[in-house]
């Protein structure tokens, strides 16, 4: 048989984005980012970001049916991120889900954002159950087995701010451009990482949680000595507190991640497999420090190609095809949730 052929819409942060993916395949991702829009305001703002999404969702879907080379007609049906994430922008996607369906008789398949993450190791690597991943964004941090498409055990994560937030925040404090995770990577990389002690914040704790509001006010301190000391922020400043910054996350991030593993083998003493995905899965410094951890303890690692670890549609679609496959569909009275745990 062949495999489902999906279009996917996802509108629940600051990007706006649809695809087309059958079985594994990825035909076409088309991405609108918002950041300029947000980058007067020191972050997203959410009657903006759903105006946004609402005057660019249509050109979206149409873009990438154009690059998929299908038409309506073509697909067998219709997936939606339904939450969770900023109310007025998964709306927008929502509806235009529902016009979609409604209009074509296609099937509608309303999709957790979370899971799009937590699925994603399965799209690019067709990684098999169960699986242990880091989901590490801007609005989430956890570690999750995932044992199906619809079946995932949290064992941690954090306790007040997602790394993703801190990065952005660190960003702000540091006169740094919005989004602030690629920003603050890329001034670390002439940064010195030891310049600034900062906290690692539950290190020495036991079990999984992580905790990185702490850091932000270190961050905070770290500068504000800075500029008593030097009347400014020079760029050689900038890069050593992005340095130090970048170096604390990614050793709670490394640390944690060992434990997870640990709790891991004690329920699933198989083959271990660890993924991560999610905005901050785009960095370098955590990515090659999961990596390292990873081959020290003969555990496959799989990291997903930057763009499908930020926000983007396909990773909508292809849980819609799981879903789908296993038979569970939505109908119009869909709802849009701004909170949906997984
Ligand atoms: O998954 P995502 O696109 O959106 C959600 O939060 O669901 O993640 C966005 C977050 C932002 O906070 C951004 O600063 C962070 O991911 N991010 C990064 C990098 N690229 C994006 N953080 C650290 N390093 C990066 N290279
Ligand atoms: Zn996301």
């Amino acid at each position: 048989t062949q495999p489902l052929t999906l279009l996917g819409i996802e509108s629940s942060c600051d990007d706006t984005a649809a695809a087309v993916v059958r079985g594994h395949d990825v035909l076409a991702s088309v991405v609108y980012g918002q950041t300029s829009l947000h980058a007067d305001y020191g972050g997203v703002v959410p009657e903006i970001a759903a105006r946004a999404h609402a005057e660019k969702l249509d050109h979206c879907v149409e873009e990438a049916l154009v690059k998929a080379g299908l038409g309506l007609a073509d697909l067998d049906g219709i997936a939606v991120t339904a939450g969770p994430g900023l109310i007025g922008g998964v709306l927008s996607g929502v509806m235009c889900a529902k016009g979609l369906a409604a209009a074509t008789g296609l099937p509608l398949i309303g999709v957790n954002h979370l899971a799009g993450h937590a699925l994603t190791p399965r799209l690019t690597d067709q990684l098999v159950y169960p699986y242990l991943m880091l989901l590490v964004s801007g609005g989430h941090c956890q570690f999750l087995i995932v044992k199906a498409h619809d079946s995932f055990q949290r064992i941690g994560g954090t306790i007040d701010d997602a790394p993703g937030e801190a990065f952005d925040k660190t960003a702000r404090l540091l006169g740094l451009p919005q989004p602030g995770g690629p920003s603050v990577e890329k001034a670390a990389k002439s940064g010195d990482p030891k310049r600034f002690p900062l906290p690692r914040p539950l290190l020495n704790q036991q079990g999984c949680d992580m905790s990185f509001s702490g850091l932000k006010t270190a961050i905070l301190r770290a500068r504000d000595g800075v500029v008593a000391q030097e009347g400014g922020l020079s760029v050689q400043d900038q890069s050593d507190l992005s340095a130090s910054f970048q170096a604390a996350i990614t050793d709670v991030l490394i640390e944690k991640t060992r434990r997870a593993l640990g709790e891991y083998l004690k329920l699933n003493p198989e083959i271990p497999a660890f993924a991560i995905a999610g905005g901050v899965a785009a960095n370098g410094s955590v990515r090659d420090g999961l990596k390292a951890l990873c081959a020290g303890l003969d555990t496959d690692f799989v990291a997903p190609p930057l763009h499908l670890c930020t926000d983007n549609a396909a990773i909508i679609a292809y849980v819609g095809i799981a879903r789908m496959t296993a038979g569970e569909t939505d109908d119009l009275t869909l709802s849009a949730r701004p909170r949906w745990p997984l």
